[in-house]
């Protein structure tokens, strides 16, 4: 049975989402943070910078949308120190050819990046150990004969294939879902 002081601290916890680099895309009810205070983020936070400024365990679930591949290296360990035992990580990155038009990219990821972060696909250096793929998807903008090829590939291979990083003018995104298993 909890005791009140328990159950405060999971109300407290479900109330505090985080929204890495949420740029112009803020969601009440999190706490959204980017380096550019143009966009009025909840705080400004340089993510490169460590530690960032919240303590250990803060956030029940983060939100990392098209922000990590801005970063260099990409800081892991700060996102699983905020994250609460049992919360939960979305990530969501792009693929295909127009991850390598932006010249702030620093990560070039693709369908498989997803499970090489958390191990479940053997990546020597790649491996984040307290993170557990839990779900990954997929959306892109094309439409018509390439969408319906596509879409026929991909149910033969069970996954976005490599080819789309070659195809220019593609753009997809990676989304991801972790649990943080300490
Ligand atoms: C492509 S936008 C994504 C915005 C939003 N999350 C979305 O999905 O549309 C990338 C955002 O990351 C922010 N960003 C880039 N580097 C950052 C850093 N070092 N610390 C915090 N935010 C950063 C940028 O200012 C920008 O708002």
């Amino acid at each position: 049975m909890q005791s009140p002081t328990e159950t405060r601290h999971e109300d407290r916890l479900e109330a505090s989402r985080l929204n890495l680099g949420c740029g112009q895309d803020q969601i009440s009810d999190f706490h959204n943070v980017d380096i550019s205070s143009d966009v009025q983020p909840d705080e400004v936070v340089d993510l490169q910078q460590t530690p960032w400024p919240w303590p250990d365990d803060s956030f029940s679930h983060t939100l990392a949308s098209h922000v990590l591949e801005h970063l260099d290296p990409v800081p892991w360990d700060e996102i699983c120190r905020v994250l609460a035992p049992g919360g939960t990580l979305v990530i969501v990155y792009p693929i295909g050819n127009t991850r390598f038009e932006d010249p702030t990219h620093q990560q070039f990821w693709n369908w498989n990046t997803a499970a090489a972060i958390s191990g479940e696909r053997k990546h020597a250096h790649a491996h984040v150990s307290n993170l557990s793929l839990v779900t990954r998807d997929f959306g892109w903008n094309v439409t018509g004969r390439l969408w319906r090829a596509y879409t026929r590939y991909r149910l033969a291979v069970g996954g976005p294939g490599a080819w789309m990083g070659q195809v220019p003018g593609l753009f997809g995104e990676v989304t991801a879902t972790y649990e943080y298993r300490p």
